[in-house]
């Protein structure tokens, strides 16, 4: 078995990954570091993020506004001394980014131009038109390749965390050009592997979003925390799931019911303006706004087609001029996807799966209670999210815990002595088990579409905008009958090359049990705040809930739920106000 090592390996080439390693050769130059992805870096799913990323810039604003939006926002379940350290150095990783050349959007007089967004009372986010996300990655990228240190293995699919004398030491990959199966040893490991959308039938997220990090770490015996809230953006397109970004309602789009009439109105969320102000209801948290759709359904006000329910979106009244000078890539995915010209037509849209606020949990400076091991962005829960993420905040967030993880580890990986000799033979028995139970295994009867399929389905219904107790435990029951039948898997590719059969088996089996941890999550948490709304617990209940979950993997292999308190510094729970 062919075996390399470095100093810090981090696992994801998307912002965090990248803003990472730059941490890493920045502050310990001597280091080697890695990056390994599944994916070439610019492939990552950052790229495809499009609105903007929030950080305090105008006199007007302040950290702590920037800081109560942000906790009020996620129903006070956020950690505030990370939300603290996290609205502090957002504006300082934001210049720097503008230095390493990112180009932010101007005003007329040369300032960078914000633009308003959900659930914030002040205008704070960044953009670049509303291909953010794609020109933050590769302002990224091309900062990672003046760094001598940084190596790079594209397209290598980590299937196993390597784990000695109680710290993690690197992990086992297949080399996917050659389906070589290879060690790579490192003093710290830092997961940024992204969420886990694809669980869900409908998302934003890219294929390659599977929970790899998340269910690499839990197996390996991190906890992965506040599962039970998963974010819906309240506009994507129908079947694809592609983002149409919160910018075009930041701009001034509206959204309207089958009547053509801005349902949002009749929510508490504000009445209708001509134009967008902070307090626009189109405006609202991302929470409220995807469970009005579903009242608005339950009401008979939504129009149906070939892929359920949706409303409209309506930029009509912007206008060409805006619309392509700051939502191009709106107009180019209507038009590509959709066969619809925004200009001239309303977008069909409903909520579909955007972000995981759970994640691996890691303190404030990216670390896992497994020693050697952290994590950072959508991969990781620190938490700054809570119950709900406020829309930009999760570019940010990987710009400024990207940096705290890659500084920590180096620190860490700068005292540990070589890898443990154990490691080799772990990665024998990782090579053996893919050989001997996906490539060289016959006579097995599921196939992964049907499995995924079910999985789909059995989440939908059962972690989506609205729970219930008996639904979710039906769910739990389901799942784990699915895990087992995921045991007599067959494959029909056994070639090793490119073998996307294969992976796509290996992804199977992380979303399994990152579904678990959901689901089981979502049982145990009975109240509903932010995203995780309980039809049979309608109510927040601090006394008994105002604490993280923390899903461990158990002997039998369903999640033990435990809890740890949330950290409160100088924001009490409160009730959470939009609207007039
Ligand atoms: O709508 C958007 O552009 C999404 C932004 C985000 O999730 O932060």
């Amino acid at each position: 078995m062919d075996l390399s090592s470095c100093d810090v390996l981090v696992v994801g080439g998307g912002g965090a990954g990248l803003r990472a390693a730059i941490a890493v050769a920045e502050t310990h130059p001597r280091l080697r570091v890695a990056v390994i992805s599944k994916v070439y870096p610019m492939r990552s799913h950052t790229v495809s993020a499009e609105g903007g990323a929030a950080a305090v810039i105008k006199a007007e604003d302040s950290l702590d506004e920037h800081a109560y939006d942000t906790i009020s926002g996620g129903d006070w379940l956020c950690d505030q001394d990370a939300v603290e350290a996290f609205v502090r150095e957002a504006p300082e990783e934001m210049l720097r980014l503008e230095h390493w050349g990112c180009p932010w959007n101007r005003e007329r007089d040369g300032h960078i131009a914000v633009r308003p967004f959900g659930g914030m009372k002040v205008e704070r986010t960044w953009f670049a038109a509303d291909k953010t996300g794609f020109h933050l990655l590769h302002t990224l990228f091309q900062t990672t390749l003046k760094y001598d240190a940084i190596q790079r293995y594209d397209e290598f699919f980590v299937t196993k965390l390597l784990v000695g004398e109680g710290r993690c030491q690197g992990v086992v990959a297949i080399e996917l050009s050659t389906g070589q199966v290879r060690a790579i040893t490192a003093n710290a490991v830092i997961l940024c592997t992204g969420g886990c959308g694809k669980i869900f039938p409908f998302t934003t997220n890219a294929s390659i979003k599977n929970g790899d990090g998340m269910a690499l770490a839990y197996r390996a015996g991190a906890p992965l925390k506040d599962m039970e809230f998963v974010q819906y953006h309240p506009t994507g397109l129908p079947f694809t799931g592609i983002l149409i970004t919160e910018a075009a309602r930041s701009e001034g789009g509206w959204l309207l019911n089958k009547d053509g009439y801005r349902y949002l109105q009749d929510y508490e969320l504000g009445t209708p303006t001509p134009k967008p102000v902070f307090r626009s209801m189109e405006l609202g948290p991302r929470d409220r706004l995807s469970q009005c759709f579903v009242k608005e359904q339950e009401k008979g006000r939504t129009l149906e087609g070939p892929y359920g329910h949706y409303v409209h979106l309506d930029i009509r009244h912007l206008g060409e001029k805006l619309i392509d000078k700051k939502l191009p890539f709106v107009r180019e995915l209507c038009l590509k996807y959709v066969g619809i010209d925004p200009v001239k037509e309303m977008i069909p849209v409903r909520p579909v799966v955007h972000y995981m606020m759970g994640g691996i949990h890691t303190d404030i400076h990216g670390a896992t209670p497994l020693k050697g091991l952290y994590a950072a962005g959508e991969a990781a829960c620190v938490s700054i999210n809570g119950a709900n993420r406020l829309g930009s905040n999760s570019l940010t967030e990987i710009l400024v815990f990207g940096a705290r993880a890659g500084k920590a580890a180096a620190a860490f990986a700068a005292e540990q002595a070589g890898a443990s000799p154990s490691l080799v033979a772990q990665a024998h028995d990782e090579q053996r088990r893919i050989e001997e139970r996906f490539l060289r295994k016959s006579g097995g009867k599921e196939r992964i579409a049907t499995l995924r399929a079910e999985m789909h389905q059995i989440m939908e219904e059962s972690a989506g905008i609205y729970r219930t107790e008996t639904v979710l435990k039906e769910a739990a029951g389901k799942l784990k009958r699915l895990q087992e039948r995921f045991q007599d898997l067959s494959l029909d590719d056994r070639s090793y090359t490119f073998n996307t059969e294969l992976t796509a088996a290996l992804e199977l089996s992380y979303m399994l049990d990152v579904a678990q941890t959901i689901v089981h999550s979502a049982l145990e948490r009975r109240e509903s705040r932010g995203s995780h709304q309980r039809t049979d617990y309608p109510q927040r209940d601090d006394e008994r809930f105002l604490a993280h979950s923390l899903a461990y993997r158990a002997e039998e292999g369903s999640p033990r739920i435990a809890y740890r308190p949330v950290t409160i510094t100088r924001w009490p729970p409160g009730k959470r106000v939009y609207g007039r």
